[in-house]
């Protein structure tokens, strides 16, 4: 079968004629999402060019070097919208250089369709193939679907090294706009609603661009005794809910959040005994292929396929054995709040820093730093049965606890936190009080180093504090964070 159909094959260009439809100014949006089926050979063209600067760049999350990180060094691109985190471009957020703003991965899209933000003047996306039906995106989905729907025009990247059975895999759906929007009709991670391609109009497209090369693999620092006993407390927590008769005995469908931690937790669940278990999330990393693998998990709802080198070779060469395993959606779908409460979804997510009442910052280095976003977590944490955040008890070969009096900057606040897992322990904070939440995260998740601190200031802030309901003494809260960035260590003299 033909990548592009040849009813569009006059629309076949080199990359360089493809960049030149880009202008000064332009609001581009991309297809991609953790670095995974991001448009490249464009970008690159796009890159060389002198003359455009002060571009907008709208895409649901991290795309590559070539996007995120050349065009950022090039001047070309000077405001972002969506989840990032390419070192140039955080480099230059934190700078102030490139303007930024964090937006929830599932409103995003949301927010593209409803034309609330900048008018899109052109769209760029990876896709497999172009039928007469329409786009087949690759390897991931995330807002590209928003992108093509409102995009002015549409430049298509067809990667010919992506395997042609991707295309089974997509499933877009459109909501549409409020009064009209319509129900997601999704009762189980494995219900296919929409179509595995996008309809696009021939006058919209600007320009295809034939590419041979795939992006980098994903790399993950290898799991260490920290990570593997934080999978461990998680496993535990949920067998003790089984066995109180509070969860199934196939849980889930379960989040997993993207990063280091949340792969070596999902790897712990290989060795759990659990069976049959399912997700629904929005990035699969190596760790979910392989409990794939071993029927640990029988489905993956994902809007990205996120995988090492070898692994995303396996994935290529076995993808028959795995086209009725995983669907991959776009990001108004795998990550809408509708759909992860009616499924009872586990949300598993990564903190930089957690309170002592269970408020979360997972964005923000010492309140003023942005590290990568908040990405879908908070889609999926307020929404989920049970939302569980982890986080080693501390950073920085201890120089940093985790667990703080107060949050520096708060992404999920305490409301919609329920468990906090360190390697030391679980904090189970659900039907807690302010008071009791504190006691439970002090003595079962803070690092011992830190403990008699945090006890300390609680202690103090009970007797200091204005009200008693939310202890705290507002002129040392943040005094750790201060510390920390006067003496590169939170830990006292
Ligand atoms: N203060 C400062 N730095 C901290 C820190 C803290 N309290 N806690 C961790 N860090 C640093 C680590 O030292 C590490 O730095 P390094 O890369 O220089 O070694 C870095 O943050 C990443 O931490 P790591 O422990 O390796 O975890 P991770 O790769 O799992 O990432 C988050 C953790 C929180 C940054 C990541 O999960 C994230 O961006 N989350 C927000 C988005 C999200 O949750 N998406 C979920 C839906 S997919």
């Amino acid at each position: 079968m033909d990548r592009v159909t040849p009813s569009l094959k006059d629309k076949i260009m080199t990359a360089e004629q493809a960049a030149k439809i880009i202008k000064s100014g332009d609001t581009i949006a991309v297809s991609g999402f953790t670095s995974v089926s991001y448009p490249k050979a464009v970008p690159k063209a796009l890159s060389e060019r002198k003359d455009v600067k002060d571009c907008t760049l709208i895409v649901g999350a991290a795309v590559g070097d070539e996007i995120d990180g050349a065009l950022v060094r090039n001047g070309i691109i000077s405001k972002r919208f969506g989840h990032q985190s390419n070192k140039d471009l955080r480099k230059a957020v934190n700078a102030g250089t490139v303007q930024f703003s964090d937006v929830h991965i599932s409103c995003l899209p949301m927010n593209m369709n409803q034309k609330t933000g900048p008018a899109i003047d052109v769209a760029i996306v990876e896709c497999t193939a172009v039928t007469d039906k329409g786009l087949y995106f690759g390897l991931s989905e995330g807002t590209a679907d928003a992108a093509v729907r409102n995009a002015k025009k549409v430049i298509i990247e067809v990667n010919e090294s992506l395997p042609m059975g991707l295309m089974e895999m997509h499933d877009v759906f459109n909501v549409g706009l409020p009064p009209k929007a319509r129900i997601i009709p999704i009762k189980k991670p494995n219900d296919r609603i929409g179509h595995p391609y996008i309809k696009i109009p021939k006058r919209r497209i600007a320009g295809i661009v034939m590419t041979k090369d795939l992006e980098p693999g994903q790399k993950f620092k290898p799991g260490n005794d920290v990570t593997e006993q934080i999978g461990k407390n998680i496993v535990d927590f949920l067998k003790g809910e089984i066995a109180a008769g509070r969860l199934p005995e196939n849980p889930g469908p379960i989040q997993s959040g993207v990063g280091s931690v949340g792969n070596a937790v999902l790897e712990t669940l290989a060795s759990s005994g659990f069976k049959g278990l399912s997700m629904y999330t929005e990035v699969m990393q190596d760790s979910a292929l392989t409990l794939l693998d071993k029927g640990v998990l029988d489905f993956i709802s994902t809007s990205s396929v996120a995988l090492c080198d070898d692994t995303r070779e396996r994935f290529f060469k076995d993808i028959d054995k795995y086209k009725d395993k995983i669907i991959i959606r776009p990001n108004e779908i795998s990550n809408n709040p509708e759909v992860v409460r009616r499924l009872g979804v586990i949300s598993l997510n990564t903190a930089l820093e957690c309170d002592i009442y269970g408020n979360v910052n997972s964005t923000h280095v010492c309140g003023t730093k942005m590290m990568n976003g908040i990405g879908g977590s908070c889609d999926f944490a307020r929404a989920s049965r049970i939302s569980i955040f982890s986080t080693p008890s501390v950073a920085k070969n201890g120089a940093i606890s985790s667990i703080v009096p107060m949050v520096s900057h708060v992404d999920q606040c305490e409301h919609d936190v329920d468990v906090i897992v360190t390697e030391y322990g679980v904090a189970d904070l659900r039907w807690k009080t302010p008071k009791e939440r504190a006691k439970l995260i002090i003595e079962n998740c803070a690092h011992p180093d830190y403990r008699p601190m945090l006890q300390e200031y609680f202690d103090h802030a009970m007797e200091v504090s204005a009200g008693k309901h939310t202890p705290h003494d507002l002129t040392q809260a943040l005094s750790w964070h201060q510390r920390l960035l006067d003496n590169g260590t939170m830990k006292e003299d």
